[in-house]
Parts: structure tokens; sequence; C-alpha cells
């Protein structure tokens, strides 16, 4: 059974048919990698699943369960947590209030969160220096691994993340991949949408190659990295 599955989505805006029919099946306990162009329908995929967007035709399935529809508050709890594109940490607040926020038992006993804290910080070892400071004033790298912490703290058995690199120098770059490896080996399925192909397919044990809406490749990631058609069309 996979972790996660969609199987034909469809979604329009008006009369743009952003997903024409795209299928993806998630393995419990890896990551898998959707890549393609600016515009492909990779963020609407992914709100898609996760009943940000609604789908005029198709089904989502989390562990067996058809969660089509599902609003994103209500999958929390079921075990599916998105990462947004553009990490969106709330600015004016500060770290330990943005991680606070990504718990999902709000009222749980104070020893509760600081466990959950505690183990999250373990990943993160620059944001817990960084507790007392407004999210507003970290750096793009580490507002990223904010977002991914405050995700993290809802203990999600599966983990959506929408461009986690964009916009980060090539250094911070290699960070962010060291973290979802590192989230990975805990247990968290990883569904990674990345316009940097060439890392996500590297780390992606299958991967999906979406062009207009449509699914036109997949595979092991390593297996399409070596592709003449991915290496034509994003690797030059
Ligand atoms: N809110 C929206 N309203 C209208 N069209 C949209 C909206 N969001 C995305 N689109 C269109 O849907 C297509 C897929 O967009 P998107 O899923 O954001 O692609 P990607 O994440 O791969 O860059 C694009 O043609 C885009 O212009
Ligand atoms: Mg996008």
């Amino acid at each position: 059974m996979s972790a996660l599955a969609a199987l034909d989505m469809h979604v329009s805006y008006g009369n743009i048919r952003a997903l024409r029919g795209v299928s993806l099946a998630v393995a419990e306990g890896t990551i898998c990698a959707v890549v393609g162009a600016n515009g492909a329908g990779k963020t609407t995929a992914l709100n898609a699943i996760c009943g940000l967007r609604t789908l005029s035709a198709g089904r989502v399935v989390l562990a067996g369960q058809d969660v089509t529809s599902v609003p994103p508050h209500d999958l929390v709890p079921l075990g599916l947590v998105q990462v947004p594109e553009g990490r969106r940490v709330f600015a004016r607040l500060t770290v330990r209030e943005n991680l606070s926020m990504g718990a999902f038992r709000r009222r749980s006993p104070r020893a509760e969160l600081a466990a959950e804290l505690d183990r999250v910080l373990e990943l993160f070892p620059r944001l817990r220096e960084r507790m007392a400071q407004l999210a507003g004033t970290l750096s793009g790298g580490e507002q990223q691994m904010l977002a991914m912490g405050r995700a993290l703290m809802s203990r999600p058995r599966t983990l959506l993340m929408d461009e986690p690199s964009m916009g980060l120098a090539p250094q911070v770059v290699d960070q962010v991949f060291e973290t979802i490896l590192a989230i990975n080996k805990l247990g968290v399925t990883v569904l990674l949408v990345e316009q940097n192909a060439l890392m996500a397919l590297e780390i992606a044990q299958m991967a999906y190659v979406l062009q207009s809406g449509e699914v036109v490749l997949s595979g092991p990631g390593p297996e399409l990295l070596h592709s003449d058609a991915v290496r034509e069309a994003y690797l030059g």
C-alpha cells in the first residue's frame, strides 16, 4: 500500500487545465520527487492533494483512506502536512512561537510541547540558537528550516514540500537537501516538488516529470537523471 496515492487528478483554473490526469504513488518511507518547469502544475498537484484545490476529477488516497477534498487542517491529524511554497513563516512571531503553532495538539501539556520542540530542534541546531528571534529577521535558509520544523511539530507521517530550495544560495540549498534526507531517515515519507531537478532526482527513489499538467516520464530518480529526455529538458 502506498503512503499516498493521487489518482487521475484533474484541476482547472477557469479554462486553464492545470492538471490533466496526474497520477502519483508515494511508497511508505521513501522520497518521491515531482520535477518540471515553471507552470508545469507542481504546486497545483500538491495543493490538490492537501485539499487546497478542488479536483474536478480524480482521487487522493492517504494510507488506504480516501481523503479527496478533505481540507488541510483535517489532514494534519491523519498525518499529512505541507510545507508551502515560499515558506510562509509568521514574520512577526518568534521562532519559538512559529514552532508552537505547528503543534497539532495545541492544548497539549507544556511538558509534551517542550519534548516535541526538543525532538524537532535536534534537526535544526541553528533554530535552537534563535528561538527568541522574530521569524521575519531570519535568513531565507533559516526561514525554510523553520517552515520545515513547524511542519514536523505535528508529527506528520507524510510531508509535502513545495520548492524548498527556491531562492537560496547553493550552499544553503545543500543544507536543505541534507535536512530532507535526515527527515526521511526519521521515517517520514516525503513528496518533494522541485525546479532543481538535478538535486531532487538524485535523492528520489521514485520521481515524476510533469509537463503542462501531465506526467511525461516517471521512474527512479537517478535513472531519470541519466535519461536523454530529462537531460535535454532540464539539465542542458
Ligand atoms: N490561482 C491561479 N489562477 C489561475 N491560474 C493559475 C493559478 N495558479 C496556477 N495557475 C496556472 O496553472 C498552471 C500550473 O501552475 P502551478 O501549479 O503553479 O505550476 P508550478 O508549481 O509547476 O510552477 C500555470 O499555467 C499557472 O499559470
Ligand atoms: Mg510552484
